[in-house]
């Protein structure tokens, strides 16, 4: 049996394809290169289309064996939601209806899907539990909500099982250092404190000091890729078990203010990084930490890449190895 893995061509998706390839998978990736890099994919068969075309995931239900779908291939940034909220219906909500249609004709009934931090909004509760209320303060967290409560209504009425995995702050790269972070445009913080260290950039911009913080700047729970990539591989196997759908956190449990991960960076990369604060960016919580013990307890996950350091220094072997990224490359 294959697992598809659409978006697979994209940061985490690329990661998970790794992850399950090294345990020896058959993976299918089926990703339209909006985001992601064909050269990301390291041992899956490779499909190059969109989950909006019905031909296409024809094609890759019918040319696969295929028993479970992992679900990464959508928009995901923050700020760009917040200007074209139309983007991310329909790349993101109407891409996992047609997605969940065809696994329904097809009768795949298991997927993971790669939901986010940013479905809880202002938190009510630090660390953040799954049970917490879920009140988006962005559009892209409110497509990944919508798209969770479409999968547990396909679940009620269609009995496809759902794993759904709210990452907190994905960083750093793959040990082997064939794969890490490139997004065009790149707008993640830490990708783009190495560009500066690169001398890419000429600083890095910190988008508000005034939140109710410690020093001010917004606080983030940062995990590594490759421990996110573990958890997906951890929730295909709970899904063939038998499991129930359920939700997760994934995080490390532990806050980092923007002017923290600048000081690590720099510590890391021993450059000096310039910085200089700008007006807050819009549809940012100040404080995203995860409880993550539920994902601990049910999946077994452990994550394991756990120190900012070592994650940020993962990434910065990557950048430096690969300063224009993949398209560099080609
Ligand atoms: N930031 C800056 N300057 C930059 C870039 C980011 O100050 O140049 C700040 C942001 O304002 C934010 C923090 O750094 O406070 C982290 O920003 P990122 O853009 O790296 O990440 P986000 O927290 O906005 O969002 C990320 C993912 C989302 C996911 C979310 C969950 O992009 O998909 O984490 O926490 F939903």
């Amino acid at each position: 049996m294959a697992v598809l893995v659409t978006g697979g061509a994209g940061y985490i998706g690329s990661h998970t394809v790794a992850a399950l390839v090294e345990r020896g998978e058959e993976i299918v990736v089926i990703d339209n290169l909006q985001q992601g890099h064909r050269e990301a994919v390291i041992g899956g068969k490779l499909y190059v289309g969109d989950l909006r075309d019905a031909d296409v995931l024809d094609t890759v239900f019918k040319e696969n064996n295929i028993d479970a779908v992992i679900h990464f291939a959508a928009n995901s940034l923050v700020g760009e939601s917040m200007k074209l909220p139309g983007k991310y219906y329909h790349n993101n909500v109407y891409g996992t209806l047609c997605l969940l249609e065809k696994m329904n004709e097809y009768n795949v009934k298991k997927i993971v899907f790669s939901s986010t931090a940013a479905t809880y909004g202002e938190p009510e509760n630090v660390p953040i539990d799954e049970l917490d209320r879920t009140v988006p303060t962005n559009a892209y967290g409110e497509t990944k909500l919508a798209m969770e409560k479409m999968m547990k209504w396909f679940d009620t009425a269609h009995g496809i099982k759902f794993v759904s995995l709210r990452y907190f702050n994905a960083a750093g790269a793959h040990e082997s250092g064939r794969i890490g972070e490139d997004h065009a445009p790149e707008t993640h913080l830490v990708p783009i404190v190495l560009q500066a260290a690169l001398g890419q950039r000429p600083h890095i911009s910190v988008f508000g000091d005034d939140y109710g913080t410690p020093d001010g700047t917004c606080i983030r729970d940062y995990i590594h890729v490759s421990d996110l990539a573990d958890a997906h591989v951890l929730a295909v196997d709970r899904l063939r078990g038998g499991a129930d759908s359920a939700v997760y956190n994934l995080g490390n449990g532990q806050g980092f203010s923007v002017k923290e991960v600048i000081e690590i960076a720099r510590k890391v990369t021993s450059r000096e990084i310039p910085m200089i604060i700008e007006p807050r960016r819009a549809g940012d919580p100040a404080v995203l930490v995860a409880s993550s013990s539920r994902a601990r307890n049910e999946l077994g996950w452990n994550p394991k890449r756990n120190q900012l350091e070592d994650i940020i220094r993962s990434a910065w072997t990557w950048h430096q190895a690969n300063p224009g990224g993949y398209s560099a490359k080609d």
